[in-house]
């Protein structure tokens, strides 16, 4: 779970070996070029190569029109025609194109990010979606999408500025994909686990990030598929059933009076994140620690109170909690629901500016 690889790249920089697990397509893309050794003065020189190869396929035309004809299979074309108009499928066609043919692998990396992050933005980038980054998007008929390549060349800038040189030392780090309640290790390997967790209810990542994997060779079917494996994802199948501690037990009762679909959501929640702690437990060497880290959730006016329910299903597991401590976000830096700002929500507002650092030992 390790999303952007926040902690792998920490430890490097502790000289430890990192290695971090996400399902996600786009957080492993993130986590790879963060821990890969970039050079800012030849990323930049592929990158604006990239924009005047860009410009003469553009310019062409013929390359651009075949490939947009065969890019796509059938629902990721109706997919991307939906929510790009035909002149931003040009040109992203054309950049894409492009990157493709950078034959460097990390500069080839880099610049698929850059090419990404043109798209996931708050606004919905060059897409036609009003807000990519909060809430499910919705389709803006006036919206008059910006120059997809001005647009590249602008983020190629600001990210070649935040490149800093990650020195590894021959250290390993090791984004990796797979699932975390069934992770690819040995029993009692793992020195220390830091992690944080998705939270029930939360933001739909995969919601966003389809807009930019479709551009980069990814299916809208198969991503539809992978986001049903999501933790805290709301399609709730037929999961054998799972006996709780009694507090999220508890919780999910309560919610169940207002809302039975919500609390079945809220129950495969705790039960996916117990084969996590399971899976954590089992892999940690003796006398090794967990840190954990989750947000608060409130459902139908419920506060969740994630985190006793979490560290009472750990406790359960064999793992002993050293402690439950609450951390205050910096308000400008937590990206929220867009829905904010109505007076019903100020609980849920005032919870969504702190979370909760779970300290677990595996005796
Ligand atoms: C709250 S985010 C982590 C954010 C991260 N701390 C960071 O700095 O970017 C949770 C992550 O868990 C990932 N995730 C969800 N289900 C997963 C699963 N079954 N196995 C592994 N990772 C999963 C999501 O893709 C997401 O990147």
């Amino acid at each position: 779970m390790m999303g952007s690889g926040t902690a792998v790249v920490e430890a490097v920089l502790e000289d430890r070996r990192g290695i971090g697990l996400d399902i996600d397509p786009l957080a492993l893309r993130l986590g790879r070029v963060k821990t890969m050794p970039l050079r800012a003065d030849s990323l930049g020189a592929a990158g604006y190569k990239v924009i005047s190869r860009a410009h003469a396929l553009l310019a062409k035309g013929k390359a651009i029109e075949q490939n947009l004809a065969q890019r796509f299979d059938e629902r990721t074309k109706a997919f991307i025609d939906y929510w790009f108009l035909p002149k931003t499928q040009r040109e992203l066609t054309a950049l894409a194109l492009a990157i493709e043919e950078v034959a460097d692998t990390p500069a080839r990396r880099f610049l698929e990010l850059t090419f990404s992050s043109i798209i996931v933005t708050k606004s919905g980038g060059v897409s036609r979606a009003r807000d990519l980054a909060h809430s499910r998007p919705h389709l803006v008929e006036s919206k008059i999408p910006k120059n997809a390549l001005e647009q590249f060349s602008l983020r190629l800038r600001r990210n070649l500025g935040s490149i800093a040189e990650l020195k590894t030392n021959g250290v390993i780090a090791a984004p990796l994909a797979g699932d975390a309640r069934s992770m690819p290790f040995a029993d009692g390997v793992i020195d220390l686990i830091v992690t944080s967790p998705p939270y029930a209810n939360a933001i739909d990542y995969m919601r966003a990030h389809k807009f930019s994997l479709a551009w980069l060779g990814e299916s809208v079917v198969d991503l539809s598929e992978l986001r049903a494996r999501y933790i805290g994802s709301e399609r709730v199948g037929s999961a054998e059933y799972v006996r709780l501690p009694s507090k999220p037990e508890r919780v999910i009762r309560q919610l169940t009076e207002s809302d039975a679909s919500k609390a079945a959501i809220l129950r495969k929640y705790f039960v996916e994140m117990r084969a996590v702690f399971k899976e954590m437990y089992r892999v940690l060497r003796s006398d090794s620690a967990a840190i954990v880290v989750v947000g608060t959730s409130v459902m139908r006016g419920i506060d969740v109170q994630t985190h006793h329910c979490l560290a009472d299903i750990a406790a359960e597991l064999g793992f002993n909690v050293i402690g439950v401590v609450r951390r205050i976000l910096d308000r400008n830096k937590r990206m929220m629901p867009a829905r904010f700002g109505r007076k019903t929500d100020s609980m849920i507002e005032q919870r969504m500016h702190e979370e909760y650092v779970i300290g677990l030992l595996k005796p």
